[in-house]
């Protein structure tokens, strides 16, 4: 028998013993296995099953396709977070590539949102839209854990509370004082709209077992537990800087300018958000202050943050 096959089944028979199986039996299952076929490993069949209309308006599949890809995004986006918090010798170029990994993705997602912009029309939007109240893609779980993965809490919470939290507070106080409360929360009351009261609902527990387990090993804190020279890396800032920026400003405002779109009025006022926020204003970067790593901005471009975009952020040399 030719040497490289011998050497296979060697290793295979090591590889079954040590499983207590037998190989014969193993050999004897591949010798009738089916072959796999590209639809079987990818899963098309299902995936394309996944793509249910609530109306007959056929722009509603562009609405119900685009956020499906959103949601796909979204989860690459995590897979590429962990491959960072559970790497236990963080070097600057793995952590940059990843970075840059995530950054492209998001990147993606902000230039892609004109299929968003130019894909519907108005007429089509304005009418389904309605079958879509009280939900939003705010309730979208994957965006807040992506949050929760890239930074510490205290950057996430309501900037008119940041300096009364205590850093140490309880997850679930910090929760109840996440920037993204005040889409559904009045602060005076504590009542909770139908958008956040439903949110809550279903992931509340799931958030803060994630918020836990991201608390030490969120990008920011793997960020600030390098040496310091690995943190004056010229490659890692900018990869860090890229990423919170494409994220917190082009993304928000991509999708800020879609909205705008689809909800102006001919009288220039608004349509209320299918989740009911006060979104013109609620969504607006300089308006939520979220910045995933605050420490790696000049103080000018902290007081710039989101205002023209910021598109002349300085790359670092
Ligand atoms: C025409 C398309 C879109 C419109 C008009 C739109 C509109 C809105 C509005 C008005 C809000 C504020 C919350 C509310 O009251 O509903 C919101 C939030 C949100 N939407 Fe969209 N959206 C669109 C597309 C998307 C897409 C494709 C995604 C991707 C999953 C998405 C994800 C989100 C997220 C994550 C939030 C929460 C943002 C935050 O808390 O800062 N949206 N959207």
């Amino acid at each position: 028998m030719e040497e490289n096959r011998k050497h296979l089944l060697q290793k295979l028979e090591e590889k079954f013993d040590a499983a207590g199986q037998d190989l014969n039996t193993h050999l004897e299952g591949l010798l009738h296995a089916n072959y796999i076929t590209y639809w079987d490993y990818i899963k098309t069949d299902a995936l394309l099953s996944l793509q249910q209309q609530r109306t007959q308006f056929p722009d509603e599949m562009v609405f119900i396709m685009y956020h499906q890809i959103n949601e796909i995004i979204f989860k690459m986006m995590l897979w590429e977070i962990e491959q960072v918090s559970s790497n236990k010798n963080l070097t600057v170029d793995f952590f940059s590539e990843k970075l840059y990994r995530i950054s492209r993705y998001v990147d993606m997602l902000s230039s892609s949102f004109d299929v968003m912009g130019e894909g519907m029309q108005i007429e089509q939007y304005q009418k389904f839209r309605h079958t879509l109240t009280p939900a939003s893609g705010f309730q979208s779980a994957q965006y807040r854990k992506i949050e929760f993965a890239s930074t510490e809490l205290i950057n996430l919470i309501d900037n008119r509370f940041r300096e009364d939290i205590d850093r140490n507070t309880p997850f679930s106080h910090a929760f109840e004082h996440l920037y993204w409360q005040a889409a559904g929360k009045d602060h005076k009351t504590g009542k909770k709209n139908a958008l956040l009261a439903n949110f809550e609902k279903k992931y509340m527990d799931d958030f803060i077992d994630f918020m836990k387990t991201y608390n030490t090993t969120n990008l920011w804190t793997c960020y600030k537990s390098l040496p310091d020279d690995k943190k004056k890396n010229i490659k890692l800032l900018n990869a860090m800087r890229h990423y919170d920026h494409t994220l917190n400003v082009k993304w928000v405002m991509a999708h800020y300018h879609a909205a705008g779109k689809y909800l102006a009025k001919d009288d220039g006022t608004v349509e209320e958000a299918t989740g009911g926020s006060d979104w013109r204003k609620y969504m607006l970067p300089q308006y939520q202050r979220r910045i995933f790593f605050p420490e790696l901005w000049s103080a000018e471009e902290l007081k710039n943050w989101g205002i023209d975009n910021l598109e002349g952020y300085t790359i670092l040399t």
